[in-house]
């Protein structure tokens, strides 16, 4: 018996990873970063690209504009509250892209109004309505948030989504801001308002859901089944506290149960383990093993049962095809007879390309480097490798050579370096517990930056122990938070170059400290 094909609704797919994203405490991006993670975006397709809040910091409104200027296929959106000078700044910085959004949102829960906004409904209601107005007096495409709004009271949505979509708002999003919501009654809540709000039928409904009880993917998918056709997600999760809904998740949720969820998208999954990796190495996040779709383990089968089953018949212990999502699509291994153009085609296949050709003879002499010490190269090592050479242009204050790290059973281990300050060499030596620690200890006797060490973090980037090891330091030093990255095979050079990359983005001043920190 053949069943008739079912006609799907496009469900909107919204990355957030460049806004909410960059709240997570310590995962805020430069300008370059987001525009190199927002081309992959694009590159997948994704539908909507909340690029930032251009209000946050000049900085923001830089890379919300610069991210406007260079994405052609996706929509570029400005998160803005709902105030005239956040609109106003929001249309600016989006004002470039071929299609732009402004997303304003206000708080519409009795313990929000009450006491953050302090505020009666009624003047919440009239401030939503007159700042859309605003807002599409600047851009066609205006999205209005009910901030906290699984946790506000039905009359009031109905209120003020309806007043809302007569104002000119054609997408309602109704986050679970605080990771409150559970999934049957939060896609009842969906379901109740796009049956009872009168001019429901003229805007889309999204879910934006946050991970606090882990139920953000749950959340957001029952939402999907209760009539909402947009979700706001974002790469590996990233987001304020918990997180919020994984973006490869969803996307492989309602694909891969395509018998179950009446939607489609319209992403190309293949590029989602190199955004993965991508948005990791950039914010220094690193993917757990055993994370759905992008985490190392996710296809990876250990048991003897299991790898008995899988070697007879795929489909007995894997659900989706691990190169469909981008696991193991790299067929050419680069070596050290590769020419310039496999190497450079390669890197544009991670969505990594270079401005310049001295960024490429660069990137290819650091990969000739590399593939003298390593047999066989691979797309890790180079997401890697362009970790350092096409991180943020800066004067390097500091520099090392003569590093020498002793570990000895019995004794203290023990890092003797040459710090190159300012132009000037300094020896120094310092014992710890543990070589990086005792490097760590010998440059900061030359150097005195009172920073405080927030992570460190290494990664083996390929199996073997030729691996290249990289490592994120993330620094804080009044307010300002930088991450600093190196890798090389040998852990202890890797975790230096790191340290003196940290130190170097804090004496250049690229900030990057919360975007929103200073937005109440
Ligand atoms: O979680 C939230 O409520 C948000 C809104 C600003 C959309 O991020
Ligand atoms: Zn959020």
């Amino acid at each position: 018996m053949s069943t008739a094909p079912q006609s799907k609704d496009q469900l909107i797919i919204f990355d957030t990873t460049l806004r909410d994203g960059e709240q997570s405490p310590g995962a805020s991006m430069t300008r370059d970063e987001k525009v190199r993670i927002a081309k992959m975006l694009e590159k997948m397709k994704v539908d909507v690209i909340e690029a930032g809040f251009a209000i946050a910091s000049p900085g923001d409104f830089e890379a919300v504009k610069a991210v406007a200027e260079v994405v052609k296929d996706s929509t570029v959106c400005s998160l803005a509250r709902a105030v005239p000078a956040d609109i106003e700044k929001a249309g600016e910085a989006i004002k470039p892209a071929n299609s732009g959004r402004i997303h304003t949102f206000i708080a519409t829960s009795p313990i929000h109004m009450q006491y953050k906004l302090m505020m009666e409904p009624d003047q919440v209601l009239e401030r939503a309505v007159e700042m859309v107005k605003l807002a599409r007096n600047l851009c066609d495409d205006v999205e209005f948030s009910l901030e906290d709004g699984s946790r506000s009271e039905f009359e009031f949505q109905s209120r003020i989504i309806e007043a809302v979509i007569n104002a000119g708002a054609s997408t309602i999003n109704i986050p679970d801001t605080v990771g409150y919501g559970e999934p049957d009654e939060y896609g009842l809540m969906f379901k109740r308002l796009i049956e009872n709000v009168p001019n429901a039928d003229k805007a889309i409904f999204s879910t934006h859901c946050h991970n606090d009880l882990g139920l953000a993917v749950a959340n957001s998918l029952s939402a999907v089944m209760n009539g909402v056709r947009q979700v706001e997600c974002t790469i590996n999760g990233l987001g304020e506290r918990a997180g919020n809904a994984s973006l490869e998740e969803i996307v492989m949720a309602v694909r891969t149960r395509s018998d179950v969820f009446p939607v489609e998208t319209h992403i190309d999954p293949v590029h989602i383990v190199p955004t993965s990796r991508l948005v990791s190495s950039i914010t220094g996040f690193p993917v757990q093993p055993n994370k759905a779709i992008v985490g190392a383990n996710a296809f990876a089968h250990e048991s003897g049962i299991h790898q008995d089953g899988v070697l007879k018949h795929r489909e007995t212990y894997e659900i989706m095809k691990a190169e469909d999502v981008g696991w193991n699509t790299n067929k050419l291994v680069l070596g050290k007879h590769s020419g310039r153009a496999a190497v450079k085609a390669r890197f544009e296949d991670l969505g990594i390309s270079f401005q310049t050709q001295q960024e490429l003879d660069e990137a290819f002499a650091k990969f000739k480097e590399l593939a003298d010490k390593k047999h066989e190269i691979f797309d890790e090592d180079l997401q890697a490798l362009v970790s350092d050479s096409t991180a943020p242009e800066i004067e390097e204050k500091y520099g090392f050579s003569n590093l020498e790290a002793i570990s000895k059973s019995g004794n203290k281990p023990r890092a003797s370096l040459t710090i190159n300050a300012a132009g000037e060499d300094f020896s120094s030596e310092a014992e710890g517990d543990g070589l990086v620690d005792a490097a760590f200890k010998a440059i900061e006797k030359v150097v005195h930056s009172d920073a405080e060490l927030q992570l460190y973090l290494v990664n083996a980037v390929t199996q073997g122990t030729d691996s290249l090891g990289d490592v994120t330091v993330r620094l804080q030093k009044e307010g300002v938070i930088v991450n600093g990255q190196g890798s090389d095979t040998d852990i202890i050079v890797a975790s230096v170059k790191a340290y003196l990359n940290a130190l170097n983005l804090l004496a250049a001043g690229v900030l990057k400290s919360h975007p929103q920190k200073d937005c109440v």
